[in-house]
């Protein structure tokens, strides 16, 4: 027992010795460590956001203030989001950043705090987290439950005897039950009810088919429907142009087919939280944790610092307003099937 012990004590001090020599490369990986940031994000398909918005912004605004960083996607498997996250605390980080996907983020955080690593929760809330950033969520709810609201009323329809599909994203991310809250307060104040309710889901292909039987169901008769982002919005939005029915569909992200169905009517509104604003609010708290400063702009929910910042609604005259702030290009919207819509609502 003592032998080895002794032996540990030589390796440590001989190892030492080379580092103080040079010789070694274990002060060197670890001040690289201290400057690397790792994220991991949940899918690719669930919307266009994390690869094409969240991505680069944040990949930008760490790299600008001179850290290294490690993005990589889990693609919808728990178990990849898991084997990335090992490699990369093997690896190091002096900050992770994690969107969760059904939860592999929570065993994630715990293996992060014992390597004393702090984790910021980015967008989708996480047990164990450090910090949380990201918009109110229940109000990105009531902007949709609104949006339903303002539609029906645009049709001449009443809330309370209109034929309602409610929708949801995947229950197993913390936010969708804030926006589904927050929708259900707009609803339910204005008397409206669910006629079918779905199970809820962030996969496209998955609530194109829950709708199919919500409209089966209903024998076609649909008044509006809850759509919890601009993907499942566009799944449903695609099986009521089979049957040739424009209605009431809300939706978020502020994605280029969610604005484009917005343009064309066939979605009311979207809501717009600004991926820049997200990344660069994140980022900065990264940032402030690599520095090892102690960040104080987040308040406290539920006793984790919490950043919330506010999501907008856009209606067919307001997405000028997008792409304005650089977050979707007119010359992707304003495709030759758009683009009667888009210069009547002026965007350019
Ligand atoms: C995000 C949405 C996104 C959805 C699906 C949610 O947690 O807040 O912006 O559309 O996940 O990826």
């Amino acid at each position: 027992m003592k032998k080895t012990s002794l032996i540990s004590v030589v390796a440590i001090a001989a190892v030492s010795m080379l580092a103080l020599a040079g010789c070694s490369s274990t002060p060197t990986a670890t001040a690289t460590a201290a400057q690397r940031a790792c994220v991991i994000l949940p899918d690719a398909d669930s919307g266009t956001r994390w690869e094409s918005g969240d991505r680069p912004a944040l990949d930008k605004a760490l790299t600008a203030a001179g850290y290294t960083t490690d993005i990589q996607n889990a693609q919808k498997d728990a178990n990849k989001y898991a084997t990335i996250a090992d490699a990369q605390l093997a690896k190091g980080c002096g900050v992770m950043l994690l969107v969760d996907f059904q939860g592999a983020a929570v065993t994630v955080a715990a293996k992060a705090k014992k390597a004393g690593v702090p984790v910021i929760a980015y967008d989708r809330p996480i047990d164990g987290a450090d910090y949380y950033v990201s918009f109110d969520n229940t109000v990105v709810g009531a902007m949709e439950g609104q949006a339903v609201l303002d539609g029906l009323k645009a049709a001449g329809k009443d809330p309370k005897t209109a034929s309602i599909v409610y929708g949801s994203g995947d229950p197993t991310d913390g936010n969708a039950k804030m926006f589904l809250d927050g929708a259900l307060s707009v609803l339910d104040a204005a008397g409206a009810k669910a006629a079918f309710t779905m199970k809820g889901t962030w996969d496209g292909p998955t609530a194109g088919t829950e709708f199919e039987q919500a409209f089966t169901a209903l024998k076609g008769k649909v008044d509006a429907v809850l759509a919890p982002n601009d993907n499942n919005a566009a799944a449903i939005i695609a099986i009521l142009d089979k049957n040739n029915l424009k209605v009431p569909v809300s939706g978020q992200d502020a994605s280029v087919a969610g604005l484009q169905n917005v343009l064309l009517g066939k979605q009311t509104a979207t809501v717009y939280k600004p991926f820049t604003i997200e990344a660069t609010a994140a980022s900065k708290l990264a940032i402030d944790l690599l520095k090892g400063n102690k960040p104080t702009e987040a308040k406290s929910n539920n006793g984790v610092p919490f950043l919330a910042l506010s999501p907008i609604l856009i209606k067919a005259g307001d997405v000028q307003q997008v792409v304005a702030a650089g977050d979707a290009k007119a010359s992707d919207i304003c495709t030759a099937d758009v683009m009667a819509a888009c210069t009547a609502n002026g965007v350019k």
